[in-house]
């Protein structure tokens, strides 16, 4: 099973999620990574703030950003879940044939308790939004690996 989670910059939510999907399926054989829509972060570590805020919760987010290659990745991968509507109608566009529509989903459709509807962009936002980010994921990810596991 490999899993792929998608977002703009691949800078702040993909990254998180990757960082905390690692570190509750340690031990499985899932492959997880992730990637943006968009390219201009390309190479970078995650934005600062995500990263020190993941690290007050034992995670270390250490990937390097990178654009979704529609050419690789809706092949190689089982689950594509994107951060937001915005996303999802991004990589249904780049998917013409619709051959790959069934791997994708929304993050927050893995939610088990959080009351949300989408990961919001905590780019250009205060401290909380990035708090408000890995609440959705942790909650997301415990969702989606029990989804795996069954
Ligand atoms: P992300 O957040 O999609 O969660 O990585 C963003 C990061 C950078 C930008 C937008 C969103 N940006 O415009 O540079």
């Amino acid at each position: 099973m490999r899993v792929l989670f998608v977002c703009l910059g691949n800078i702040c939510r993909s990254p998180a999620a990757e960082g905390v999907m690692k570190s509750i399926a340690a031990g499985t054989p899932i492959e997880i990574a992730s990637a943006g829509t968009a390219g201009y972060h390309t190479g970078e570590l995650p934005d600062p703030r995500m990263r020190s805020h993941a690290k007050k919760r034992g995670i270390e987010l250490t990937s390097r950003a990178r654009q979704f290659d529609p050419s690789r990745d809706f092949e190689r991968f089982d689950m594509i879940i994107a951060m937001d509507d915005s996303n999802l109608r991004d990589l249904r566009d780049m998917d013409r044939s619709k051959k790959y529509h069934s791997k994708l989903s929304k993050m927050t459709d893995h939610c088990r308790t959080m009351e949300a509807d989408h990961v919001p962009d905590p780019y250009y936002g205060g401290p909380e939004g990035f708090d408000h980010v890995l609440d959705i994921l942790e909650d997301a990810c415990a969702g989606l690996l029990e989804k795996i596991r069954k």
